[in-house]
């Protein structure tokens, strides 16, 4: 496409791009056909009611002379107007209710066969890891026509992941995992920026997200450094050096074993439960003692300060990648899509 000197709107390069742009539009022209239509009418019946002399004289009894009583106007005509000004705009706005609603839900369900990609945001860049172990800073490479679910934390202050070109943006906050998805529709590169105030650099935390053909993305990947390790190796070599291994790889009594615990629903003392997704892992990681497992003693120490937003992802990693051994993978697709529902 070439380049504009402007554009009215960005690139539509995702498949959420046209289904956000539908609405975006129809809102807008909705409320110009409105605004144009009561600013008219405004005109028009100031000009028509304006002042007359002849009407605007009272007598002596404060009676205005040659003005309509309204009291005495046609009962039916009114009570059918007053009926077509509550419901016309009743069906209205429950259709925009039900057609963002759908919109919004659409947003929000990555579907169960995304790519995963990690995002941490700091001030001021994007560090970007891919689960193969390839990591990139203000960049990110992903395949076209395959869905991209991105998980994302923040090492500082909150951050907001922006895509104009595929409609997306994310706030990416401190102390959890937020997430959002897309699939590109077309190769090419389209920017990315922070959208959310965050300091002094703020406007210089911009990237690039490059969409390549599948073969190109491939190639790609082989060729980016990655350390040599996937993330779930790598999380795997902090899962020993930490000491996990000891209470969480064998059926201890000390702590629940995690083969196979991600994605599936866990009960807690005091007869709650949970799912043991992203959040719940990361927070176990952190603050042991915010939900603890039914049947265990709290005795994990917490290690909020020791590990980095980027080990955190390695090791949920790891543990995820523990369920797909084994032979949980379909446990944890499943889990994955309970996860969706709420
Ligand atoms: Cu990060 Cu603005």
């Amino acid at each position: 496409m070439p380049e504009r000197l402007f554009r009215f709107i960005p690139d539509q390069a995702s498949t959420l791009a046209p289904a956000v742009d539908n609405l975006y539009f129809f809102l807008v022209a909705l409320s110009a056909f409105f605004s144009i239509l009561i600013a008219g009418l405004l005109i028009y019946f100031a000009v028509k009611f304006r002042r007359r002399p002849e009407h605007a004289i009272a007598d002596e009894h404060g009676v205005v002379r040659g003005g309509q009583d309204p009291e005495h106007g046609a009962h039916g005509p009114a009570l059918a107007l007053e009926i077509a000004w509550t419901v016309i705009p009743l069906v209205i706005v429950l259709g925009i209710f039900f057609w963002s609603n759908r919109l919004f839900f659409l947003i929000s369900r990555p579907p169960a066969d995304a790519m995963e990609v990690f995002v941490v945001g700091k001030q001021w860049m994007w560090k970007v890891q891919h689960p193969e172990g390839q990591r990139e800073i203000n960049q990110l490479h992903v395949p076209v026509g395959r869905p991209v679910r991105l998980t994302m934390s923040s090492e500082d202050v909150i951050h907001s992941f922006f895509m104009p070109a595929f409609r997306v943006k994310m706030d990416v906050l401190p102390g959890r995992y937020t997430t959002a998805w897309f699939q590109a529709t077309r190769p090419g590169t389209y920017p990315l920026y922070c959208a959310e105030y965050c300091g002094t650099l703020h406007s210089g935390m911009i990237g690039q997200i490059v969409v390549m053909h599948p073969d190109a993305y491939q190639a790609w990947l082989e060729g980016a450094p990655s350390g040599g390790q996937t993330l779930a190796s790598a999380g795997e070599g902090l899962f020993k050096s930490f000491g996990c291994a000891a209470c969480h790889l064998t059926d201890s009594p000390r702590g629940p074993r995690l083969a196979g615990a991600y994605g599936k629903p866990v009960s807690l003392e005091g007869g709650a439960s949970a799912v043991a997704d992203e959040g719940y892992l990361r927070e176990s990681i952190l603050n042991p003692q915010a939900k603890i497992v039914a049947g265990y003693p709290p005795i994990m120490p917490t290690f909020q300060g020791q590990v980095t937003e980027e080990q955190l992802i390695q090791l949920i990693a790891y543990v995820k990648s523990l369920g797909a051994e084994e032979g949980g993978a379909a446990r944890s697709a499943q889990g994955a899509s309970e996860l969706r529902k709420d």
